[in-house]
């Protein structure tokens, strides 16, 4: 009789916990998307700020004073500043909600390692250290992995490195990983092919005890940090989130003074994620969705030919070219205008989708199509489609702007027919490079 009747309210309680769980697991999904949508919200009209405090800086006209352009850069590297920011707390609920994708590709390590040398050495130049590369012999010239993912966890490896080393070097090193090491996760012992990316640097160190605090998001070495060095602390919480996303671990080794390393540990081939194996991670994922990601890859969009700035000095392709602008944000259509005016471009913009297509039968000579994707009525895809179901437009450039980064956004420019995708913020020197790619096929 007691054994029945505590059973009976175990299973009450259970069904209770059960309730609460589901609870849990809506309202956690409504931050999550609260946030992804708050993050976009917050980018589109820092783009037209940064974009256009980016202009004042660079005084073109030579009519600002130097204090006037000192202004213009401090608002434009605080702006830059907060986007980071934003960009990170949207990453950290994309993996919280188990919603970050991971688009496997196969990957050019070579020019992987070249891409962030470039990046990074007028950095380390700027702070007088020395930046090497070394990669050795043994390992493989391709592996496949989510290039984007791979980069930003390496990014963030370097920039941290750089910012906390004072003087001496930093250095990139990829190797194959050497036997023995002690793996958190128990799969990466079997593991025949896992790369290692070493960043390591003759910096400040870290404290035997911050080891394991520096990955917990917000949380940096010491209280200083901040006020010295600059940064939120969410540098590490996404890598290592991002590493276990892409089936590897970051390790740290470090002496206090003399300077760590930190290691990637990546399998040449990506497989899937690693089960979660720090408590809180798994805590997350029992109350949030199982991702709806697959791990399929997605086609990639056409890239235009690469080409340096240096190539353009004389016979720059911008020159001349005119350029329809959809946007239905006038800030964003005045600031991209000014931008291109200034490279002798002609500028015809459009409204909305509908009057896009108008300006471009009036205007046969347009040689390249700026896309705002969200807009009322008809779209961004939308809008593309429509062109490119007229025939003189089949090979027109079109390259679609949008702020929006959630899922399923790659598919929808693919299927819709745009040559390129360009996120924004847009980063107008980027952007720039993109449409002289584009502009001289
Ligand atoms: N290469 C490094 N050398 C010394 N300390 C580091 C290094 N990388 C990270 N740290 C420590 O880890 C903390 C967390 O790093 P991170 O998550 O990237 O945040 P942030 O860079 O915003 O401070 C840093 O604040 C710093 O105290
Ligand atoms: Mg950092």
């Amino acid at each position: 009789m007691e054994a029945l009747k505590a059973h009976e309210e175990l299973r009450k309680y259970n069904a209770e916990l059960m309730e609460r769980a589901e609870q849990l697991a809506v309202s956690s999904r409504y931050k999550s998307e609260f946030l992804a949508n708050m993050s976009h919200e917050l980018r589109t009209p820092l783009n037209s700020m940064l974009v256009l405090t980016k202009l004042l800086a660079d005084n073109a006209e030579g009519n600002l004073t130097s204090q006037q352009v000192e202004f213009a850069r401090t608002i434009y590297s605080a702006g830059s500043a907060l986007l980071q920011l934003i960009n990170d707390m949207l990453d950290v609920t994309s993996i919280e909600a188990g919603r970050m994708g991971i688009h496997p590709i196969l990957v050019s390590l070579p020019k992987l390692v070249r891409l962030l040398e470039a990046a990074f050495a007028p950095l380390a130049q700027d702070r007088r250290l020395s930046l090497i590369v070394d990669v050795e012999p043994d390992v493989p010239n391709e592996l496949r992995a989510d290039e984007q993912r791979l980069q930003q966890v390496l990014r963030n490896l370097l920039s941290n490195a750089i910012k906390f080393t004072p003087r001496g070097e930093v250095k990139l090193r990829v190797a194959m990983a050497p036997p023995g090491v002690d793996y958190d996760d128990d799969s990466l012992h079997d593991a025949t092919d896992l790369l290692a990316f070493q960043v390591i640097d003759t910096g400040i160190g870290i404290a035997p005890d911050k080891r394991d605090v520096i990955f917990e998001a917000f949380r940096q070495a010491d209280s200083t940090t901040s006020r010295k060095y600059g940064g939120t602390g969410l540098g590490l919480a996404i890598c290592r989130d991002i590493a276990r996303l892409l089936g590897g671990e970051i390790h740290v080794d470090s002496e206090l003074g003399k300077g760590s390393t930190f290691t990637l540990y990546l399998p040449a081939s990506y497989i899937g994620p690693l089960a979660a194996t720090d408590p809180g991670t798994a805590r997350r994922q029992l109350m949030t969705q199982p991702s709806e990601e697959s791990a399929t890859t997605a086609p990639e969009l056409v890239e235009p030919p690469a080409e340096t700035l240096s190539q353009w000095q004389g016979d720059d392709p911008l020159n001349g070219a005119k350029i329809l602008i959809v946007d239905d944000d006038i800030r964003n259509v005045f600031a991209l205008t000014s931008v291109l005016e200034r490279h002798g471009s002609t500028v015809v913009y459009a409204e909305n989708g509908r009057e896009g297509i108008e300006q471009l039968e009036r205007n046969e000579d347009v040689a390249l199509v700026l896309m705002d994707i969200m807009m009322p009525e008809m779209d961004g895809w939308a809008t593309t489609s429509a062109i490119r179901r007229m025939p003189q437009f089949a090979d027109l450039p079109i390259i679609a702007l949008t702020a929006k980064v959630m899922r399923g956004d790659r598919e929808k420019s693919i299927a819709s027919g745009v040559s390129d995708y360009v996120p924004k913020p847009v980063d107008v020197d980027d952007l720039l490079e993109r449409l002289r790619g584009w502009l001289s096929r």
